[in-house]
Parts: C-alpha cells; structure tokens; sequence
C-alpha cells in the first residue's frame, strides 16, 4: 500500500457520519472508525462504509489475553477491515495470536499494527502509573521492535517519532501517524503537531487527519488539500 490520507471519521452516529461521507462524490477517502462510532453502530456501520467503497482503519486498540485477542481478530477480518490495531503492552504473545487470528483461510488479512504508548501518556505517568523508568523514546522504540518481531506490519506514532522508528524498525515497517495539522490552521488539542507536506517528507506512510478535514467549511477541499501536500 502507498501513502495515503486516513480520515478519522470521529463522529457519534451513523447519520453524522455517512451524511459527511456523503460529500466525497469523487475519490473515496480512506476512513479510520473508532471506538465512539464502533460502540453507538456496532459492525454494521463497517459492512455500510465498505460497501460505499471506502478502505477502513478500524482503530480499537485490542488489549487482552492472547487466546481473546486472537478471536476478536478473527471477527474483525471477517468485516473485511483494511487496517486494524492493538496495543503493544499486550506482549509479543500477544501480537502473534492476534495475527493468527486475522489471517483468514486463503492466507490474506488485513494490515495490524500496534500502538507504543498513547501520545496521552508522557514520562511522569510512565514512572509513576506503569513503573517504567526508561527514557520514552526508548520505551518507544522497544515496542515498535516487539511488534515487529511479532510479524506486525507497523505502529501509530507521532509525525515527531516516525524517522526514527523507520530507522530502528526499517523503511517497510509503517508508521501511521495522527497530530496533522495545516500551516495556518487551528492546532485543536494536538500538541505536537507537522503540516502534510512535513510529514511526507518525514517519511510517514499514512497521515491520520480529524478536525483539519471533518470540521473544515469545506471537507472535501480541506482533503484535497491534504491529498496534494501528502500524497501528490
Ligand atoms: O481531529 P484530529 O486530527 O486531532 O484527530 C486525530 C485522530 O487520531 C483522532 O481520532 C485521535 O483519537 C487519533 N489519535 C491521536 N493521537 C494518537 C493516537 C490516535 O490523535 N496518539
């Protein structure tokens, strides 16, 4: 898959959400769904977007044991998701069986990767919630490894982080990155943030956009804009 712009689609209904994907009448963007929208919609809004032609990020975060892990996965690629994930904290173990159970019985399925730690989650927290009292960067960059070792094909990370997960991980292993931002736009509640054209050269493979596109005047201009500077 070649770089690409994923909206996150983080809207409280079905209505909201297809009334907004409903503006895209030429290309069909990528559509990350999360867990506001998965919980009120339950899978049926998945089988309804893909069947509208979009390609689905479906961002639940899985976090459990691996013989659970293994068998949500199973029923998420059976919704013919694009791109799923999970957190890395779960183990290797973990990540393996999830794996196991993503692949369907012709051998495809879809994209998984893992989340390291949340962009929520600074140092102090780490230290003091999780008793981790390595560098973040390095926590970081250790479970991108341990996805990768478990066969997972990337990790969601900062704009800031994907050079050097790319360089510890290798330029195949994909980076996803939200905290977009355009140059004169409002930065929400994202702190560290990197215009499109920042992040492609950067090197991230997928940029995931909320707000610059879902509450634009205009979001199918707003995506074209992204489309051009990222993708282009
Ligand atoms: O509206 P905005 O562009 O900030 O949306 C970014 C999307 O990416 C949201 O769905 C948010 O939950 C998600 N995300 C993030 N930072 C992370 C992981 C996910 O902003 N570290």
């Amino acid at each position: 898959m070649g770089k690409d712009v994923i909206i996150a689609c983080d809207f409280k209904s079905k209505e909201d959400t297809l009334c907004f994907l409903d503006k895209f009448t030429g290309r069909k963007p990528f559509v990350k769904i999360g867990m506001e929208l998965f919980y009120a919609e339950g899978p049926g809004i998945v089988r309804e977007i893909k069947s509208r032609g979009h390609k689905i990020f479906l961002d639940l975060k899985l976090h459990d044991i691996p013989n659970t892990v293994k068998k949500a996965m199973s029923v998420l690629s059976n919704l013919d998701v694009d791109v799923c994930n999970l957190h890395a904290a779960g183990t290797v173990r973990m990540m393996e069986a999830a794996i196991e159970g993503l692949t369907r019985e012709d051998g495809t399925r879809p994209l998984l990767i893992a989340v390291t730690q949340l962009t929520s989650t600074d140092q102090e927290a780490m230290e003091n919630d999780l008793l981790i009292k390595e560098p973040i960067d390095k926590v970081v960059m250790h479970y991108a490894s341990r996805a990768k070792k478990a066969g997972l094909d990337g990790v969601v990370c900062s704009p800031l982080e994907a050079e050097k997960v790319h360089s510890t991980c290798g330029k195949e292993f994909l980076t996803v990155t939200p905290g977009v931002r355009f140059a004169d736009g409002d930065m929400g509640d994202q702190k560290r943030v990197m215009t499109p054209e920042d992040a492609k050269k950067i090197g991230s493979d997928y940029i995931v956009v909320g707000r610059p596109i879902t509450a634009a005047e205009d979001p199918v201009a707003a995506y074209e804009r992204c489309v051009n500077e990222f993708v282009d």
